[in-house]
């Protein structure tokens, strides 16, 4: 049995910074405060980039993460599922070889590009997918995942696929002097991340789960939970995901049957999210907490200027719970999605009434 104080051997482990609309990363250490010591099973149920499920499993929680896109579950897969399983050098070989069944995976070249990638930039991304599914463990393919779609992140201005400035900010001298990695090599990247996320893997002897489900199925299936940390999408800024990051889940599923639409070549249909949207946002806010019941302590990460507005989201917990609000404000707008200086990242405290 671990004793009480060995719980913190875990925060020397460090979480590779992510690139995330609205990741709670660099607000951790004031979420970590109001995480109870006692509680063992923590969800995190919009994981994202999982900053937060990181952060309980360092804490030593048995951690379940979920997030309906499937490249936020391989992350999850990767750091907070697995526990020991790393990328070696026979791996990467693998992943660099030739394309494996160019038939099969031209995706990212046909789609992609001269629109956010070289054309033999685009087809290297397709030759390391072909080759994911040669790599024999799940573990490790999601690895593989993880830090080809950090990669890309870092290669593409802005870090995200919601505009087509792409290669015309990659060949400006002014940005390039800014960001270099917007003219390095994705093999470059790739090899340069991939020790922060093989360290990043570790044990904390619990059984750790990643979903990847829309959380209002996934509520229903799980059991005995202690904590729950609620960071749905901010309606109002930034909430749509698939707009900012269809190319990452295209990477991912190599969708056969959708369409790609707009400038951008965004994958359609989208994937329901139900949080997404004003006018379904309250309805589906309401049917999470009513099913969180049994869950005793509710964390609510919310901005002061996303829809519904706080004391809406209080009094639909209300009902269930006590609620503290607390806040904490931002010094000069670096606070991620939808952030402005001035506006306060607001944690909604939900606790068992007495
Ligand atoms: C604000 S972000 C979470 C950020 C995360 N806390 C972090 O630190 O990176 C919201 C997440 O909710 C996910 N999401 C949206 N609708 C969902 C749904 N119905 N079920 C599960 N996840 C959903 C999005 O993909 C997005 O990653």
């Amino acid at each position: 049995m671990r004793d009480l104080f060995s719980e913190n051997d875990y925060l020397s482990y460090v979480f590779p910074e992510p690139q995330y609309l609205g990741s709670k990363h660099i607000h951790r250490g004031w979420i970590a405060q109001f995480i109870p010591s006692k509680a063992h099973v923590a969800l995190d149920a919009f994981g994202g980039s999982q900053s937060i499920a990181y952060l309980f499993k360092q804490l030593g929680k048995q951690t379940i993460t979920n997030d309906f896109l499937s490249f936020n579950n391989h992350i999850g897969k990767a750091l907070i599922e697995n526990c020991s399983v790393k990328l070696d050098k026979n791996d990467v070989e693998i992943l660099f070889s030739q394309n494996s069944n160019p038939k099969e995976f031209n995706l990212m070249e046909k789609l992609y590009s001269d629109l956010f990638f070289t054309q033999e930039e685009a087809a290297f991304i397709d030759s390391f997918r072909s080759n994911i599914c040669m790599l024999d463990n799940p573990y490790k393919q999601s690895l593989a995942f993880t830090v080809m779609c950090r990669s890309m992140t870092r290669k593409v201005t802005m870090g995200h696929f919601a505009h087509t400035q792409a290669l015309k900010y990659a060949a400006d001298p002014t940005r390039i002097k800014r960001n270099r990695s917007l003219i390095r090599p994705l093999k470059t990247l790739f090899l340069e991340l991939l020790p922060e996320y093989n360290n990043a893997v570790f044990d904390n002897n619990q059984a750790n789960k990643s979903y990847n489900k829309n959380i209002l199925d996934l509520l229903p299936k799980i059991e005995n939970v202690d904590v729950a940390y609620f960071d749905p999408p901010y309606c109002n800024s930034h909430a749509d995901y698939q707009s900012f990051y269809h190319l990452l889940e295209t990477f991912v599923e190599y969708w056969k049957d959708k369409q790609f639409v707009n400038g951008t070549k965004r994958y359609e249909p989208k994937r329901y999210s139900g949080f997404d949207k004003n006018s379904e946002a309250i309805d589906n806010l309401r049917k999470m907490f009513e099913l969180s019941q049994s869950i005793p302590t509710w964390l609510v990460s919310y901005n002061d200027r996303s829809y519904p507005d706080i004391d809406t989201m209080v009094t639909m917990i209300e009902p269930y719970r006590h609620v503290v609000i607390e806040r904490k404000s931002y010094l000069a707008g670096r606070g991620g999605k939808g952030s402005v200086a001035g506006s306060n990242e607001v944690l909604l405290i939900c606790t068992p009434r007495k």
